[in-house]
């Protein structure tokens, strides 16, 4: 049975949501001084403002010294403005971003800022699939073996769950292996990949966003 007034309270906490993921993005002067020809260029950015905002606070909080992104865009752009400012204030703030496809590898590399070289490493990689309980994970091959703080997913690109629900966007699973340290990672829509990580790793805790079809996972040490 469907709700409609709570619907509607839903769509309001989104807008309300998205106008303050703006404003906090506006107030980074420098980071919106390269965004807003961006997202007036295009009508869309992949993420919403309220889920870059997420990423951008999560960073600013939270200052882990390695974030890698899975499938980068706009969003290393954000990202990639964080880390600057936790460099600023002495920390160390590192964002790997993996890319399988060439023509968006060097798009992004001609529109990301000088400013931000030593703040964003992009990679160009090839994928390969690997089966796992009945699961098809999809992964980046050159993935750097580190510790990372925060994960964003939102690549590489896999059949829709009506085309193939088997695949799920699989390099979570190495990163979970090889981190000694609890970690954070958020998913953009891609449910089929929700789904299967609730399948593959149990004890990580998924915290499910409907409005914006968003994930925050948490993975323990032991997940
Ligand atoms: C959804 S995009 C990543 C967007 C980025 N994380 C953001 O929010 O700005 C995920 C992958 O899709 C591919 N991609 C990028 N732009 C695309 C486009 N306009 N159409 C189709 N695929 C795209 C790239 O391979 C990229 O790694």
């Amino acid at each position: 049975m469907k709700y409609p007034k709570y619907e509607r309270f839903g769509r309001l906490r989104k807008y309300l949501q998205e106008v303050f993921g703006m404003r906090r993005l506006k107030a980074d002067k420098e980071l919106w001084a390269v965004l807003d020809p961006i997202c007036r260029a295009s009508s869309s950015t992949g993420c919403t403002f309220h889920e870059l905002n997420v990423l951008y606070s999560h960073i600013l909080k939270h200052r882990p010294s390695r974030v890698l992104e899975l499938g980068p865009g706009v969003s290393t752009i954000v990202m990639g403005y964080a880390a600057k400012k936790v460099r600023a204030s002495g920390g160390e703030c590192q964002i790997v971003a993996m890319e399988d496809i060439p023509f968006y590898h060097d798009d992004l590399k001609n529109l990301l800022p000088a400013a931000l070289n030593d703040c964003v490493q992009l990679i160009l990689s090839p994928t390969e699939d690997r089966e796992i309980n009945g699961f098809i994970a999809r992964r980046y091959i050159n993935t750097p073996h580190h510790e990372y703080g925060l994960v964003f997913i939102d690549g590489p690109q896999i059949p829709s769950q009506k085309e193939d629900p088997r695949y799920l966007d699989g390099d979570i699973l190495d990163v979970a292996e090889w981190n000694k340290k609890p970690f954070t990672a958020y998913l953009d829509c891609r449910i089929g990949t929700r789904d299967a990580l609730k399948a593959l790793m149990p004890r990580a805790t998924i915290h499910w966003d409907k409005q914006h079809k968003f994930s925050r996972i948490e993975f323990s040490s032991a997940t």
